[in-house]
């Protein structure tokens, strides 16, 4: 991927006092050879919190906050152009009513309170998924945010809020066959470089990593069509204890693929 190489021979912008561990991960880092975007599964919060012994799984959502921070943080210094954060999925909706209520207002609170940093910083934000589905207090926020952030040409932080693939696709479906019963679009015309198109944010381009931790092997309903050729890591760690050293040991697992994009790759 050549995005990029320009930027990252700059300083990183932000320089917070990195820990040894820090220091020799990002030493073997490769910084013209990072990804561009990378989306995470943000997974582990239920558990962290029992592991402390609470009995509310909201304990772990909101150390969670701070995990986001500490990755856009991260992405953000390392410049890379893109990062996705399953935040909230559709079937999210069926949780207990008071973690859904947990969540939307740890929501509200994460966009006003990260707006500094994110102008700080040129951090722009978006978001994934159907916001319709939202209550009106948080759309409103989300939209206040992403409006007060437009300006911004820095990282895209894309917050994937209700989203799920198969919404994603089905609408981007049904969308192409109003396309095609209007006149607009030829069946023929349909590849999938134009269906691509009509999915949330094709301009972020695929996820070149897709990170998932607590160690589930699952996908989960996320990113369907732009993962087909992400390199897919899955860490130990729970999202609430994710910091820098996580998101470093991940590129480094990422500079140790052989992306061929089923190909054969270099003679
Ligand atoms: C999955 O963990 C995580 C979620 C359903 C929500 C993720 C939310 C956050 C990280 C905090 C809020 C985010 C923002 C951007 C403000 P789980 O509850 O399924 O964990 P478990 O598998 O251990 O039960």
């Amino acid at each position: 991927m050549s995005v990029g190489n320009e930027r990252r021979r700059l300083a990183p912008i932000l320089r917070p006092p990195a820990t040894a561990e820090e220091e020799e991960l990002f030493a073997a880092l490769d910084l013209s050879r990072l990804p561009r975007h990378v989306a995470v599964i943000m997974d582990g919060n239920g558990r962290w919190a029992k592991q402390r012994g609470y009995a509310a799984r909201i304990f772990g959502h909101r150390a969670g906050t701070d995990a986001v921070r500490a990755a856009t943080r991260t992405a953000a210094e390392l410049r890379l152009t893109a990062l996705t954060l399953y935040a909230f999925s559709k079937e999210n909706w069926s949780r207990p009513q008071s973690e859904v209520n947990a969540l939307m207002d740890l929501l509200d609170e994460y966009l006003v309170k990260e707006l500094p940093e994110m102008r700080e910083n040129d951090i722009r934000l978006v978001a994934s998924g159907d916001p319709g589905d939202l209550r009106d207090k948080t759309r409103r926020k989300l939209e206040e945010t992403i409006a007060a952030t437009a300006g911004h040409g820095g990282l895209v932080v894309n917050l994937a809020i209700s989203y799920g693939a198969r919404a994603e696709i089905t609408h981007a479906a049904r969308r192409a066959m109003e396309m095609a019963r209007s006149g607009e679009l030829a069946p023929e015309e349909l590849t999938p470089e134009v269906f691509g198109q009509m999915l949330h944010h094709p301009e972020l381009g695929d996820p070149d990593l897709l990170v998932r931790t607590s160690g589930e092997l699952r996908v989960s309903n996320f990113l369907l069509w732009q993962i087909a050729y992400s390199e897919f890591v899955v860490m130990d760690v729970l999202w609430p204890d994710f910091r820098r050293a996580d998101f470093y040991r991940a590129l480094l697992e990422f500079q140790r693929r052989d992306r061929r994009f089923g190909g054969v790759g270099p003679a």
